[in-house]
């Protein structure tokens, strides 16, 4: 089943990097090899890029809500590891779904789905990545990463325009409320460790990637407190398994 999977670009796809690849890292921040991520995309309006967004269908991408997408205006920029190349694939956002809000500030459901206009071709270079259904969460013994463009900025040895990972280790609820107050973080959020620069990568909508036995999970998307930059500070990112259901229902009503 797993090898019939592979064959069709599922979630599954197994991740490799050409060996001959050079690898730069700079503190924690690792700039990714070409592809390695084939979910990540760019959100740009103009040519420029604003966001990042994760595949999660050929006719579905995840971002942070705060991000404001345009329907019909904004694209889906695919395939892409360098900003100043041309992508893989460019794709008209057509419509734009929100998790309904509660008014409170800072949100508590920072979600948007994004429907594209026509469907992402699958390939080496794009491909989604698995949505946690509500048990899996991830603990110590998963793999978290973020990644996004804009590492570090102001960081004269990262180079912003290419696609940068960093890992991080999760902080649990205790500690992070603990960190930036009870009323801010609800059960919907996960923290990570700031791990000196995820919270600096600069990049709205950036996903929070958990590996668990080969298999990579989109655990969570950036929201706020991201981008400040505060080493002490937690980084926060809302929890994808708490809208498993409405993430099923709006892709498969739409
Ligand atoms: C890298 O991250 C670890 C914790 O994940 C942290 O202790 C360390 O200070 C970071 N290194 C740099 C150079 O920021
Ligand atoms: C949360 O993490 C802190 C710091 O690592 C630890 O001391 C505490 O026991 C943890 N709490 C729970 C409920 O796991």
């Amino acid at each position: 089943m797993v090898l019939s999977s592979l064959w069709s670009y599922s979630c599954l796809f197994v991740l490799w990097c050409p060996v001959w690849t050079r690898v730069v890292s700079v503190g924690n921040v690792t700039e990714s090899c070409p592809f390695f991520w084939p979910w990540q995309v760019s959100l740009q309006s103009s040519g420029r890029h604003y966001c990042s967004g994760v595949l999660i269908h050929h006719r579905w991408v995840v971002t942070a809500k705060h991000c404001n997408v345009r329907p019909k205006v904004d694209v889906v920029a695919l395939g892409l590891h360098d900003l100043r190349f041309s992508p893989a694939q460019t794709v008209p956002v057509d419509k734009v779904f929100n998790l309904p809000q509660d008014g409170s500030f800072p949100p508590k459901s920072d979600l948007s789905l994004l429907r594209l206009s026509v469907p992402a071709r699958f390939g080496s270079n794009v491909s989604p990545v698995c949505v946690p259904e509500e048990d899996e969460e991830p603990d110590d013994s998963w793999h978290c990463f973020t990644s996004g463009w804009g590492a570090a900025a102001g960081r004269a040895d990262v180079d912003p325009d290419r696609l940068h990972h960093v890992r991080l280790t999760l902080v649990n609820q205790t500690s992070c409320r603990r960190r930036w107050g009870g009323g801010l973080i609800s059960d919907s959020h996960i923290c990570s460790h700031a791990a000196s620069s995820s919270s600096c990568m600069g990049d709205a909508g950036a996903p929070l990637i958990c590996q668990k036995r080969g298999t990579y999970f989109l655990s969570g998307v950036v929201t706020w407190g991201s981008r400040r930059c505060d080493a002490d500070k937690p980084a926060i990112f809302t929890r994808i398994s708490d809208y498993g259901s409405w993430i099923t229902e709006v892709t498969e009503d739409n």
